[in-house]
């Protein structure tokens, strides 16, 4: 079966063997046969790229599900299943008048992904309304709970890309959201002059969430129409010394305080200083209006990509001695 429409990318890969599931109990079955020793497990398929055929069985994760699973005055818990689509779970939460995901809308990828890499963007990451998920462990097929504190999650990080590492499958997420008293982030500069173009002075969840989705696009190119993975390089963090050390050559190079010694560089920016925002070379090439995301423009393969990055990451090397680590997962 072709992998291509269950890859954001749109890489035209195939799997010898796929499987769809909807419930654990399936999920467990699969996971304990035996004659396939090569798993590969799918979300959303929005933060990978694939560059060969697989040969094994794909477990696409099609576990759907919005429950609320207790609630208070001003906050309640919702629990989502991890084949939930983003987006979809985001427009629910907003639509209920449930604080905390709307700078996170039109995200892709499914919910049960989303603590993995900490997903993020304009200022909020999962972390900030995590609560805990349900993970079956590969191994033995027991449910273990992850609550916020077990997750280590840090910028583009969490256990589960570190020590837990294709240990584990997400099989739901609780958020803890607020029905009341919102606390809103409108700081991160383009949501703010987003929200002043829109003429909206004070602000709800459903008009951050309206500027967030008109900024996401006008720079990001949609998955649907033009295959791509979001970003696909973390901001690398350097030191201050270094920092002051490229100011002397370029001195528009923008940076965020992330402590004492070190700041981070958005890597969108590197990228096209080094010339590459825009360019195509056949079907794959850099996003126009962001430098960060690479894109399928039809039949690219996954090698093309991949080649590219590292093409991307010798140059931005070359000119500013700082590697940019690769945020999609390379498989
Ligand atoms: N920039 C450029 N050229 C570009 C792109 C960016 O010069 O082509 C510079 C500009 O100085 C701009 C700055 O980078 O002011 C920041 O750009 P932007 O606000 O678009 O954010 P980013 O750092 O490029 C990060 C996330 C995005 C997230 C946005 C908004 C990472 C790796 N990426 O991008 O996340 O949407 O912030 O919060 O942290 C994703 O992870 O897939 C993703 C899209």
């Amino acid at each position: 079966i072709s992998l291509k429409s269950y890859n954001t990318f749109g890489i035209d890969v195939t799997a010898s063997h796929f499987v769809s599931v909807s419930n654990v109990e399936e999920l467990k079955h699969i996971l304990s046969l035996k004659e396939y020793s090569n798993k590969l497990v799918l979300g959303g398929g929005s933060n990978m790229l694939l560059t060969q055929n697989f040969n094994g069985l794909v477990i696409h994760i099609n576990l759907k599900g919005i429950e609320i699973v207790s609630e208070t005055e001003d906050s309640v818990l919702i629990k989502a299943a991890a084949g939930e689509n983003w987006h979809e779970f985001v427009l629910w939460c907003i639509n209920n008048n449930f604080g905390g995901l709307e700078n996170l809308s039109l995200i892709p990828g499914n919910v049960g992904t989303t603590p993995i890499q900490n997903i993020g963007a304009y200022g909020v990451e999962i972390k900030d309304t995590f609560e805990s998920c349900d993970a079956i462990s590969i191994e033995n097929l027991v449910i273990e709970t992850f609550k916020k504190e077990d997750c280590q999650f840090d910028y583009r990080n969490s256990i589960f890309k570190n020590e837990a590492k294709g240990k584990y499958i997400i099989t739901n997420v609780i958020f803890k959201l607020s029905k009341q008293n919102h606390k809103l982030y409108i700081n991160y500069g383009t949501i703010a002059s987003e929200l002043e173009a829109m003429n909206i002075n004070e602000p709800t969840i459903q008009d951050i969430s309206k500027a967030v989705i008109a900024i996401r696009e006008s720079k990001l190119p949609n998955p649907k129409i033009i295959g791509n993975s979001g970003s696909f390089f973390k901001n690398p963090v350097v030191s201050k010394v270094h920092y002051n050390k490229l100011l002397e050559n370029f001195n528009d190079i923008p940076s965020y305080p992330v402590s004492d010694n070190d700041v981070k560089i958005p890597a969108g920016w590197l990228i096209e200083k080094a010339g590459f925002k825009g360019k195509r070379f056949g079907d794959y090439g850099v996003h126009k209006n962001q430098a960060l995301v690479l894109v399928n423009y039809g039949n690219a393969k996954g090698s093309d990509i991949l080649n590219l990055s590292v093409l991307i990451q010798e140059t931005i090397k070359r000119l500013f001695d700082i590697y940019i680590e690769a945020e999609v997962n390379i498989l």
